[in-house]
């Protein structure tokens, strides 16, 4: 997606090697022209699918995420990293480990709103370690539910979590690729 890239490379904080800062538009202030369109573009991707749920994980996924499912026609649920008050049992939950927070939080969503009869498309604003992304096909899983999908709106290439998830037989679309931050610099993969 043309116009995300640019927005990367004019907006983008290389961090390190392996980490791209996007605060100003994706995970602190959000941008939601841009936002609008990348849920028209993962609309457009699975428009053949028969979605009828969109699933993320708080925070930052939300964002893209409302504006795929407004698109679609569906609703969106956010999987939770804390225990909440008022969801206590009736849950599907996974446990996700994060390399980068080297810490493992338990991710939870009530089994209200995913049922078996449901086409799932899992929506994230990262796609590193695929940790995230398998925690939340986890449950889907555990719901008997079909997933249609991965939509991710920033791929870091040069890390595995896409070959996780197409090993498990998923198809994965991300809206940019970054192939490399070496040198302060970010790269795409070609499309
Ligand atoms: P994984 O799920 O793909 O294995 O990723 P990892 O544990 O490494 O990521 C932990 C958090 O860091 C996630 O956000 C993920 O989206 C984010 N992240 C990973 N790599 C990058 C990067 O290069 N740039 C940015 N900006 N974020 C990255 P989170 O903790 O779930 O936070 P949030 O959703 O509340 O923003
Ligand atoms: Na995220
Ligand atoms: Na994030």
């Amino acid at each position: 997606m043309e116009r995300l890239k640019q927005k990367i490379i004019n907006e983008g904080k290389v961090l390190s090697d392996s980490v791209l800062k996007v605060d100003s538009f994706l995970n602190h202030q959000i941008d939601p022209v841009l936002m609008q369109e990348v849920g028209e573009e993962f609309a457009s991707r699975f428009q053949d699918e028969r979605i009828t749920k969109v699933l993320t994980l708080e925070s930052s996924g939300i964002a893209p995420s409302v504006m795929t499912a407004l698109r679609l026609g569906v609703p969106t649920i956010f999987a939770r990293k804390r225990k909440s008050l008022t969801l206590i049992d009736h849950l599907y939950s996974a446990e996700v480990y994060s390399y980068t927070k080297q810490e493992s939080n338990t991710i939870s969503i009530s089994k209200d709103y995913i049922t078996h009869d449901d086409v799932v498309l899992v929506i994230d604003d990262f796609l590193a370690n695929g940790q995230a992304a398998l925690g939340l096909i986890d449950m889907v899983k555990q719901s008997g539910a079909t997933l249609a999908g991965v939509g991710i709106v920033i791929e870091k290439g040069f890390q595995n979590g896409r070959k996780l998830i197409e090993q498990e037989g998923f198809r994965v679309e991300s809206l940019a690729i970054v192939s490399s931050l070496e040198n302060g610099k970010v790269t795409f993969k070609e499309d």
